[in-house]
């Protein structure tokens, strides 16, 4: 089967880059990638490549290969489903908001209207591809919308879940680990449409890379699989608040057993809790699933890896408060960094809305810089807290363009998000325009502990105990 015409639904995070990278390697197949968010289609196609909506290094190159060429972005969703031999799904899937299953299960809503759509509009037989994050079994209740809604035409349904993270997104689907392809093998028409997708991706990733399972177990890799990352990281942060009370050093305990060939070294960062729009999501999804099958216990094990990351989140805040002398109210308390990781502006569940909330409830005044997070969505990010009102929002806390002026004054300072940036800037600068004793939390273990407490800070890094300047040893009386 030749696919020569792709129309992805949802121009997000995975929807764009993931079909801007498809249509960079596969010259011959016209991708079309169409939203409702009029707005966001339109960054897409802003003439300045630079200010398409989403940040990642590297895309806005290739958006530029390929943007015009075979890579369009539109709002017109039915007629790219109309043109289409295969759609993929790639919209939201957030936690539930309201009724069964609230906070816990995932909104399937706009993937219904996805279904239905295409069921409406399609006038040939076509592929659907999960692209979204699912529930297992989700592609039965699409099969259901699609064959019962549909013009006699014929689905077939694959999975094909995304793996790639934020801020890396462009080399991890130029470069896959692996592409995985759940689907229908036990028909011919099932196989066809497997092979189509893995003639797609064998444009530019070897065939070993590109598995292929039932749907089932691709559905239900993908939750297992940021539930596996998340674990990694709750686990050291656990392990790191064992290391503040003992004196050993996390980062040194997480080299030690990520020298295991058996453990690995990598997500054994620790940190002030992982964020980011999927963890927390798909991890609650899989606890409500376990439930929904009675296995209690198997939702009981998940659920502590969110409960752990909420610890984290808590006791970073709580610990600026204890070491500012039990009280925050009317100090200025610097955040350098809003984003859930480097290299992205998304926010979604960033560890830092918390903490700014947690410091906020205690009436700090907090001052934010971040090198690619806007201000709206800061404060977007807080009202969406409803911890108080848009207006205390936007008189207790201030976003600024420059880290220098948001440390000037400050009581404390506490790194958020591990931009690279934030190592090189000139400390000893930022001690001298700070109110005195000045303490900095490092909640990312990026900043060099030696030379900040020299210039005299007080430091408070995760997983480390608590630093500042040795006294100067005592000169020996020479009698
Ligand atoms: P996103 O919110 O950035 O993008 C989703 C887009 O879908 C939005 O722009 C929204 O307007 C659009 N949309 C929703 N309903 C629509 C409809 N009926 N018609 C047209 N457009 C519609 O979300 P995202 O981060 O790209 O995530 C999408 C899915 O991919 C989720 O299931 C997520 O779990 C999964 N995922 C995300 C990542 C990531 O790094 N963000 C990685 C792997 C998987
Ligand atoms: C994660 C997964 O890594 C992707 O494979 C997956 O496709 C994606 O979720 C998804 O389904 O959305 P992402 O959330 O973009 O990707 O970024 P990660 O690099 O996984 O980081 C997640 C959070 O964990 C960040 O807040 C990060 O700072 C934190 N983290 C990560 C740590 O605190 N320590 C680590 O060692 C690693």
């Amino acid at each position: 089967m030749k696919i020569t015409n792709i129309c992805c639904i949802g121009a997000g995070y995975v929807g764009g880059p993931t079909m801007a990278v498809i249509a960079q390697k596969c010259p011959e197949i016209n991708v079309t990638v169409v939203d409702i968010n009029e707005a966001r289609i339109a960054a897409w196609n802003d003439e300045d490549v630079e200010n398409i909506p989403i940040y990642e290094p590297g895309l806005s190159e290739v958006v530029k290969e390929a943007r015009g060429r075979n890579l369009f972005f539109s709002t017109d969703v039915d007629a790219a489903i109309d043109k289409a031999d295969m759609i993929f799904i790639s919209v939201n899937t957030p936690t539930k908001t309201y009724g069964i299953g609230k906070g816990m299960a995932a909104d399937l809503k706009w993937i219904e209207l996805c279904a239905r759509q295409i069921a409406r509009v399609s006038k040939n037989d076509k592929i659907v591809v999960e692209k979204s994050t699912l529930p297992v079994r989700t592609a039965e209740a699409l099969k259901s919308i699609l064959d019962n809604t549909g013009n006699g035409v014929n689905f077939q349904i694959l999975s094909n879940p995304e793996f790639l993270a934020e801020g890396t997104a462009v080399e991890d689907l130029q470069n896959a680990d692996r592409v995985l392809i759940g689907g229908d093998s036990t028909t011919a028409a099932g196989q066809d449409a497997i092979q189509a997708l893995v003639h797609i991706y064998n444009h530019w990733l070897p065939k070993e890379r590109v598995l292929t399972t039932n749907v089932w177990s691709s559905e239900l890799s993908k939750l297992t699989a940021n539930a596996f990352l998340a674990q990694r990281v709750s686990s050291i942060n656990a392990m790191s608040e064992l290391c503040e009370k003992t004196g050993a050093d996390v980062n040194e305990v997480a080299r030690a057993i990520g020298m295991d060939s058996r453990i690995g070294p990598k997500f054994l960062k620790s940190s002030v809790g992982f964020g980011g729009s999927c963890f927390q999501k798909d991890i609650l999804n899989l606890v409500y699933i376990a439930k929904s099958y009675g296995l209690n216990e198997v939702a009981d094990y998940w659920e502590q890896v969110i409960i752990m990351n909420d610890h984290q989140k808590r006791r970073f805040a709580a610990n600026i408060v204890s070491n500012l002398y039990n009280t925050v109210a009317g100090k200025k308390i610097a955040l350098l960094g809003w984003a859930f990781k480097k290299d992205t502006n998304d926010t979604r569940e960033t560890a830092a809305m918390y903490v700014a909330d947690y410091l906020l409830n205690e009436q700090a005044e907090i001052v934010v810089y971040d090198p690619k997070v806007k201000v709206e969505q800061i404060y977007a990010d807080l009202d969406y807290l409803g911890s108080r009102s848009r207006e205390e929002n936007r008189k207790l806390l201030t976003v600024v363009n420059e880290p220098y002026e948001a440390c000037r004054d400050a009581h404390a300072i506490a790194v958020m998000t591990e931009w690279d940036e934030f190592r090189t800037y000139d400390w000893e600068r930022i001690y001298d325009c700070m109110l005195k004793p000045a303490f900095i939390f490092d909640g990312r273990n990026i900043l060099n502990i030696k030379e900040l407490a020299n210039y005299g800070f007080n430091i408070s890094s995760i997983g480390l105990p608590p630093f500042r300047k040795e006294k100067e040893p005592q000169k020996s009386i020479v009698i």
